[in-house]
Parts: C-alpha cells; sequence; structure tokens
C-alpha cells in the first residue's frame, strides 16, 4: 500500500473513532468526574490564548493599589463573588466545592494580571461557571474588583467584615455613581426587568 494511503486510512479511523466516541455519549460530562489529562490541557490552552489575543489593547490604570478605588468594591465582591472565590476565614462552601473548574480562591494567593482578570470579570469563562459581569457593571466598577481581588490576600476576617460592611453590602452599587449606570441599578429597574419576562 501507498504511505498516502496509510496516513489518510489512519486519520479517517481516527476521526471515525472520536465521532462514535462522542456520538454515543462516553465522554462523562459530569462536574464531579475530572476531565481526562488532555482534555484538561486542550481547554486550559484554548481559554488562555483566546484570552491572550483579547487583552492585548486594554489599558490597566495606574491607581489600583489606591486605597480609595479597591475599598469601593468590598460590597460588591462580597454579593457576587465570595460565593465562589471565598472570603477571609472561609476555606470552601457548598457552591465553591461543587464546581468544576474550581473557582480560584482569592484569598490565598495574588492574581497580578490586572488586563487578564478585568477581562474575565467583563465577559466571563465559557462552560466554567464564571458569569460576565459586564452585563450587568461599569467597567469601573469592574476595574475596582480588579482591584479588590488583588488585596484581598492581605485582609483579615475582620477588616473584610468592616469594609463590608461601610462600602455597599447591600448590593446598592457605590453612592459615588450618578451617571446613567445608577438606573441600571435601581432596584425599580431590576424589578421592572424581573416583570418583563
Ligand atoms: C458561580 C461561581 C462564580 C462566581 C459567582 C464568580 N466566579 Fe470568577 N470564576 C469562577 C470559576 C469556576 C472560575 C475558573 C474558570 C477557569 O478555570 O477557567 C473563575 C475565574 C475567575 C477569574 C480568573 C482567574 C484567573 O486569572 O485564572 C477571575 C479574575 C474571577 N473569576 C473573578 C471573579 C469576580 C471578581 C467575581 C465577582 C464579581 C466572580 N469571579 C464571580 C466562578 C465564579
Amino acid at each position: 500500500m501507498e504511505k498516502s494511503r496509510v496516513i489518510y486510512i489512519t486519520i479517517g479511523a481516527g476521526i471515525l473513532g472520536a465521532a462514535i466516541f462522542i456520538w454515543f455519549g462516553f465522554y462523562d460530562i459530569a462536574a464531579d468526574k475530572k476531565h481526562w489529562k488532555i482534555t484538561e490541557w486542550f481547554l486550559e490552552v484554548v481559554r488562555d490564548r483566546s484570552i491572550e489575543r483579547k487583552i492585548s489593547n486594554i489599558e490597566t490604570p495606574s491607581n489600583l493599589d489606591d486605597i480609595q478605588i479597591f475599598v469601593k468594591a468590598a460590597g460588591n465582591y462580597d454579593e457576587m463573588c465570595s460565593q465562589c472565590h471565598l472570603a477571609p476565614g472561609t476555606t470552601t462552601n457548598e457552591l465553591a466545592a461543587g464546581l468544576y473548574p474550581t473557582p480560584p480562591d482569592f484569598t490565598e494567593s495574588s492574581f497580578n494580571d490586572p488586563a487578564r482578570s478585568f477581562w474575565i470579570i467583563k465577559h466571563g469563562i465559557k462552560m466554567t461557571g464564571m458569569p460576565a459581569w459586564g452585563t450587568s457593571h461599569s467597567d469601573e466598577e469592574i476595574w475596582e474588583l480588579v482591584a479588590f481581588i488583588q488585596q484581598l490576600p492581605n485582609l483579615d476576617n475582620h477588616s473584610y467584615v468592616e469594609l463590608v460592611a461601610k462600602y455597599g453590602g447591600s448590593h446598592q452599587h457605590a453612592d459615588s455613581h450618578d451617571d446613567n449606570n445608577m438606573d441600571k441599578h435601581s432596584p425599580k429597574e431590576q424589578g421592572h426587568k424581573n416583570h418583563s419576562h
């Protein structure tokens, strides 16, 4: 047999085998069964290459370590992120434990790629549970969250709870926004949205 024919037949058989495997449901999609190493590697490469491409022209504000900036996100973080990414004083909870991939614990490691964090918080990541917060929050609020997760490993439980109590613990989106974004977050508007379904 010609060498090229052998190659075509091998490739064809490989594709057919993969198609049968997928079509008959042999790949276990359950969140409590880990991916194969190769699937995990593949998904991570797809994710990281996609993000790298998207973030190349994001400009990171220079004031992220300004205390006036990051404290503003305390209430939002507590309401929107802590169930999955934890808060000082917690080691896990039912939601975070059941998710796969496991959400990174922001109280432990610091995430020093602000443009990457910004993009992920704004757009979310498909099939992971990480929501796209940009659908409901301004870029300014997202940068505040980026700043906040950078500081989180330095906060103990006590200072975290204090900040959350002081800065919008009831999810009333920062008092400082008197522009149009404010309207988006008013309880009236949200109530209205829910009724329109
Ligand atoms: C329902 C669970 C859930 C909630 C709520 C959630 N996340 Fe995530 N987040 C995830 C998961 C899961 C991942 C990991 C995705 C992956 O591994 O590809 C993730 C990843 C991230 C990352 C990427 C870390 C990195 O560089 O790899 C950032 C940043 C992030 N989340 C920030 C936030 C912030 C800020 C909030 C709140 C505004 C939030 N997340 C709310 C589940 C969640």
